[in-house]
């Protein structure tokens, strides 16, 4: 075999191998129950609010979870709610179901992290940051769906956290390899892996049964399908993720961001330009992420 050719078929075995072995992994990090409970009941339209608040409350923690979240600034609610019943009279099912997705994901996955490995803290601090900023930018273009883009942003990367846990050699040599070479995570990913936390996150959103569009916007983070059915969302994660990094950057962190295709901007109709007047708001937004973090990880 020619040395390209040779390359290429590496490459395809590595990134099969990987993938074949997550679905193989007998222990991987699952939804709490309550989740598909939830959403199976949901699906039916004579399920009730009293039955769908009745089965959340079976996991305190969760529940407390979704207390947490609604009574916080993310909301910004003039008064407390103190029931999961009075939660989805003010706010509705839809809004019940994204939080359940983000209580349910933060209690899956926020396992302590090893001495070594990625860094949780900073792993969560990035995924709250982005899902501050998707939210305040979906506002901002008037999609109507800005919780969706802050759970798109929360769970964007959960792709390295399965690479933390299963694949930790692996991790471990990325991590190297990027701050050797002075690349992204992602770029060091695909020339050591063949495979990124972006094709690893779907596969297990989808192994969650998580909805279409957040299994299509985690693979396609680093990599835009512009025609694809869920291009815009993506576009929105690709923009909230630089910003995020770039944000963290200013305090000092020096990981190379990764590339944002520029179609971005476009697909959403936005200008780069537009960032500046929005500064002193996303800076604000970030502060909020914060105590929205400390809340979620308490
Ligand atoms: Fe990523
Ligand atoms: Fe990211």
């Amino acid at each position: 075999m020619r040395d390209f050719e040779e390359a290429v078929y590496c490459e395809t075995v590595a990134k099969e191998n990987l993938l074949e072995q997550l679905a193989d992994i007998r222990d991987l990090p699952t939804l709490p129950t309550v989740f598909m409970r939830i959403m199976r009941l949901m699906q039916s339209k004579e399920t009730s609010i009293r039955e769908i608040s009745q089965v959340v409350e079976m996991d305190q923690s969760i529940a407390m979870k979704i207390l947490r979240l609604i009574n916080s600034s993310f909301y910004g609610l003039s008064r407390s709610v103190y029931s999961v019943q009075q939660a989805i009279v003010l706010l509705g099912a839809n809004t019940l179901k994204n939080i359940l997705i983000t209580a349910s994901v933060f209690q899956a996955l926020s396992r302590r992290s090893r001495e070594a490995g990625l860094n949780r803290e900073a792993f969560w601090k990035h995924a709250m940051d982005c899902g501050m900023i998707a939210r305040y930018l979906d506002d901002k273009i008037n999609s109507g769906r800005e919780e969706e883009g802050f759970i798109c942003g929360i769970i964007h990367d959960i792709g390295k956290v399965v690479l933390d846990q299963y694949f930790h050699d692996k991790l471990l040599a990325v991590l190297s390899e990027a701050r050797k070479e002075g690349i992204s995570f992602y770029q060091a990913e695909r020339e050591l892996l063949g495979v990124s936390h972006a094709e690893i996150g779907s596969k297990l959103a989808d192994l969650w049964y998580l909805p279409d569009n957040l299994v299509e916007v985690i693979a396609q983070h680093h990599e835009l399908r512009p025609d694809g059915e869920y291009a815009r969302q993506a576009a929105l994660i690709q923009i909230s993720d630089m910003l995020a990094h770039r944000f963290q950057e200013r305090k000092g962190r020096a990981d190379p961001i990764p590339e944002m295709d520029p179609l971005c901007w476009h697909l959403l109709d936005l200008d780069p330009g537009q960032l500046d007047a929005w500064n002193d708001d996303l800076k604000a937004e970030l502060e909020k992420a914060d105590e929205l973090l400390l809340l979620m990880l308490e």
